[in-house]
């Protein structure tokens, strides 16, 4: 029997930082729901699609094959084919990735290839649905949340090292909406299931919520 770690929380609370650093001591698999919706939402974009167009993407997610692989450790997400990785992390491609997940069809079409993942393999998946939707029976289910002010400071700070020049308030607001969204679509909405231990990593240091979780596998395991 495969060992499930659900992962849920909103934009920026770190949940991939983590997951990555847990899968890897734990010998696990990461994988990366929001990766998958991102590579639909390159998909819709490429298409040319509004992302209020329902229609037109309920229609087109028909033609999206999404897969993943591992390089080296590291998930690869495949789009028809094409290793779409690179183009995930934009602004664009996270804002079409929320609008568009709110779709029934969007989200049914991702379903099977996550529940399958973690039917197959020990995995640390991390979402927005996981402990609630796509593995209501995961062995464990962390809900990791963090402050909006911590978590639009710490985008900023990512954006700084870059080498950009961000507008703090933009990014706050920019998270506001997606929390928004995220937790009041009609189908699969971001919440903290019943079962899941809540982690608020506002004040704390990746090393204590890596910490903080793995005594709760280890409580588990
Ligand atoms: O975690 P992320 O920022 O890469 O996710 C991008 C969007 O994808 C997120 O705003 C909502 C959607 N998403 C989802 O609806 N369900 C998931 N399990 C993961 C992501």
């Amino acid at each position: 029997m495969s060992y499930n770690i659900a992962i849920d929380g909103p934009a920026g609370a770190g949940k991939s930082t983590i997951a990555k650093t847990l899968a890897k001591n734990l010998s696990f698999i990461y994988v990366d729901t929001g990766a998958m919706y991102r590579a639909l939402a390159v998909f819709f974009i490429r298409q040319g699609l509004d992302k209020d167009n329902e229609e037109g993407i309920c229609a087109a997610v028909k033609n999206a094959t999404v897969t993943i692989e591992y390089k080296n450790g590291v998930q690869q997400v495949i789009l028809n084919g094409e290793n779409v990785t690179p183009y995930l992390r934009t602004e664009e491609v996270g804002n079409m990735a929320s609008a568009s997940s709110v779709y029934g069809p969007v989200r049914a079409h991702l379903l099977e290839l996550q529940q399958s993942l973690a039917h197959e393999n020990d995995v640390i998946m991390d979402g927005r649905d996981i402990g609630t939707c796509v593995l209501p029976n995961a062995d464990l289910k962390i809900y990791l949340t963090a402050s909006v002010e911590e978590r639009a400071r710490r985008r900023y700070t990512e954006l700084v090292e870059k080498g950009e020049n961000p507008d703090i308030e933009k990014i706050k607001k920019d998270i506001e909406e997606r929390d928004y969204r995220d937790m009041h679509r009609e189908i699969a909405p971001l919440k903290q299931a019943d079962d899941a231990i809540l982690v608020d990593s506002s004040n704390m240091t990746i090393d204590e919520v890596v910490e903080t979780i793995a005594s709760h596998v280890k409580k588990k395991r």
